[in-house]
């Protein structure tokens, strides 16, 4: 058999990274995360990373903006995933240019793990987010550096947890604010999940150049459905407050950062439908679940069983 590819993990110690470099250590791949000399020292962080070592991982200092670093780091692995945040997409250019001098990585996997930054319909501050994503796929690809993109919709952590709600940690059970009429599916994923079909997905030459699309097919839901599932878990009925999309767009408008930013996620997601309002074409994309039939995903009906 062949021996599994060396993973080099970019952002293992962020929200979703940790999932990622998770995955990485239990489907056996030797796994190396590369953190900032000055977060081993941050209590949080600290624990996290004593967690990496413990599952294995092999940790690598490093910071995007450190390219010797970043080519050192490169040369032990075959395999790059970065999970880098919002504010460090557009610095990937960095990375790019240092796999371009490594010359030894076999798959890219930029930060993505959200809509497809080339298929949406989104308003601004995403346009422009999504915009920063596109860019790096294009450097990429200027670059003939072999990849594959993770278009993994709604995080569960992030849009089933609190049902679209902002500032709040546990779905409401008084009343809830539909974006939309409700009545528009979006797609959700447990981070969980997503760190293993990542992984799966790595030296897959089924995702060789292609955008993976996450759509677990259980976790096709409309707000309506997400509101009523819920209700029936606590056998309790909401109070439902409509926003429609003109009122959303003015709101959109209105709004602060990052609160405009939630709200124009949420209008992609809930009214214009962008988790899943395109086919998917073999020339540029594949699906996970239907890839990788054997992972065993949360459900979101699952899922919300534990905030009963
Ligand atoms: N689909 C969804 O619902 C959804 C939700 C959230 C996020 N996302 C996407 O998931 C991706 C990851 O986002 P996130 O929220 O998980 O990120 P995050 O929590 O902000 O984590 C950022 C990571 O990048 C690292 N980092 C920052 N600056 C760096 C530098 N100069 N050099 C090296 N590493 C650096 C941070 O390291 P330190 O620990 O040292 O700070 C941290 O590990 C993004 O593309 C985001 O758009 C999707």
């Amino acid at each position: 058999m062949a021996a599994k590819s060396k993973i080099l993990v970019l952002g293992g110690t962020g929200y979703l990274g940790k999932f990622i470099v998770k995955a990485s250590t239990e489907a056996g791949h030797p796994t190396f995360v590369l953190v900032r000399e000055n977060t081993v020292s941050n209590p949080e962080k600290s624990k996290l990373i004593e967690t990496f070592k413990t599952s294995g991982a092999t940790l690598l200092y490093g910071d995007l903006s450190d390219h010797e670093s970043l080519v050192k780091a490169l040369k032990e692995v075959d395999v790059v995933i970065s999970a880098v945040g919002g504010e460090q997409i557009d610095d990937q250019v960095k990375l790019i240019a240092a796999i371009k001098q490594a010359g030894n990585i076999k798959r890219f996997l930029p930060s993505e793990f959200g809509l497809d930054p080339d298929r949406h319909n989104a308003v601004e501050p995403v346009i422009s987010y999504l915009e920063g994503k596109a860019k790096i796929r294009r450097a990429i690809e200027a670059e003939e550096i072999p990849y594959t993109y993770v278009c993994s919709n709604a995080f569960a952590g992030y849009w089933v947890s609190t049902l679209g709600q902002e500032n709040i940690t546990a779905p409401p059970r008084d009343k809830v604010v539909i974006l939309g009429n409700g009545n528009v599916e979006g797609v959700f994923v447990t981070e969980e999940d997503v760190g293993t079909y990542t992984i799966k997905a790595v030296e897959d030459p089924r995702t060789l150049n292609k955008n993976l699309y996450l759509r677990p097919p259980a976790n096709f839901l409309t707000f309506n459905q997400l509101v009523s599932l819920w209700e029936n878990k606590i056998k309790s009925t909401l109070e439902k407050v409509y926003i429609l999309e003109e009122q959303l767009l003015k709101l959109i408008q209105g709004s602060p950062f990052p609160s405009n930013f939630t709200l124009a996620l949420g209008h992609s997601l809930w009214v214009k439908g962008d988790c899943s309002n395109f086919e998917i074409e073999p020339s540029f994309g594949v699906e996970g679940s239907k890839l990788y039939p054997e992972v065993n995903y949360t459900t979101v009906d699952d899922y919300l069983n534990a905030f009963v």
